[in-house]
């Protein structure tokens, strides 16, 4: 149904991408007053996102939104497409590539799809805590070769996103790596996931976000591995009543943008942008903090929630991982070795 009604959505995107048309137009009065030149057209920038209304990061998108609408005189809006209303995330990253859309935020998997720098990122324990990741990203000199090595793809990275840690959740509870054996779970569509996945000696189940509760209502997959906002905010816990807390990813987000329309805007508009981002990635994290544990105290009783976890029996069986991954690679190598002397 969720397909059949993006269909709806992308066909006149198509059309409108297919016309040479970034955007579409429309017209705010900006002034009091009602003489014609105080009418500015409007371009509509359209962003997706897969989630729900009530995440943190589509709370600051809007904002994001009306700061940049009013910053340009009412010369751009960003509309915000939430659960997956335009597709999936991976269809989300095809059309801002191509410019069927402006902007997404989209997870670290989809930027890793076009350039190998940022597979580093989806290593498991590869940071021991968010801040420490927000703070590589902001600050270290390799994170301008790795945004770059997106833009020939169409894309440029807008702003990293918080995505807090993950961990497991499925039918029963998760105490150590040996009771993940023979397990399904969904995970996100990347080798590495998938890789990671059969350490532990579960089965990966790579799909959307957009079908991950029906399969694990169905037991399709017998659960998933995510950050406490989604757990809750997509009402995860009603068909996976088991947290555990595994910490195994510490995952960004990317907001990006289209390469021609970030292009087009002025020098200005591009401090603007810039500066709204920056802000924006700040407000995530904030809200982001203070919103996970007293989400987890929103879940009703019947959700279990361990967080006493081995979480080095975890860490022992992705050893292999990383020598796999940086020997082969020297893109991953360059930014894992970055990482590590960070640390
Ligand atoms: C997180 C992340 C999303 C991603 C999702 C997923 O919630 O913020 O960008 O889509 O995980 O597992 O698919």
């Amino acid at each position: 149904m969720k397909r059949l009604a993006s269909l709806f959505f992308i066909v006149p995107c198509i059309f409108l991408s297919a016309c040479g048309n970034l955007y579409s137009i429309g017209s705010t009065n900006i002034n009091a007053s009602n003489s014609d030149d105080s009418k500015v057209k409007t371009k509509i920038l359209r962003l997706a996102f897969a989630q729900t209304e009530s995440h943190p990061q589509y709370i600051v998108m809007q904002e994001f939104s009306d700061n940049f609408k009013e910053a340009t005189n009412g010369k751009y809006e960003i509309r915000l497409f939430p659960n997956e209303t335009l597709g999936s995330q991976r269809e989300a990253f095809e059309q801002c590539q191509t410019g069927i859309i402006n902007l997404a935020i989209v997870s670290n998997t989809y930027t890793g799809s076009v350039s190998d720098y940022y597979k580093a990122f989806d290593m498991p324990f590869i940071f021991n805590n968010v801040s420490e990741s927000i703070n590589f990203i902001r600050t270290n000199p390799v994170m301008d070769e790795v945004k770059s090595s997106v833009e020939p793809y169409g894309i440029k990275i807008a702003e990293y996103l918080t995505a807090g840690v993950r961990s497991m959740y499925t039918h029963k509870p998760i105490h150590t790596v040996a009771d993940m054996k023979g397990m399904k779970i969904r995970t996100m569509e990347s080798d590495i996931y998938i890789k990671m996945m059969n350490l532990f000696k579960a089965s990966a189940s790579p799909m959307s976000m957009g079908e991950l509760y029906t399969a694990m209502q169905s037991g399709v997959v017998d659960g998933a591995e995510n950050n406490e906002v989604t757990y809750v905010n997509s009402k995860h816990y009603e068909v996976a009543p088991f947290w555990s807390q595994t910490d195994h990813l510490i995952v960004p987000d990317w907001l990006i943008v289209n390469k021609e329309t970030y292009d087009n805007f002025t020098p200005e508009e591009k401090i603007i942008f810039d500066e709204e981002c920056m802000k924006a990635a700040d407000r995530v994290n904030e809200l982001w903090g203070k919103e996970v544990d007293s989400l987890m105290a929103s879940l009703p009783d019947t959700i279990s929630v361990t967080s006493d976890v081995d979480i080095q029996s975890f860490k022992d069986a992705v050893q292999p991982l990383y020598d796999e991954l940086t020997s082969k690679n020297s893109e991953i190598k360059k930014v894992y070795d970055a990482i590590l002397e960070s640390q």
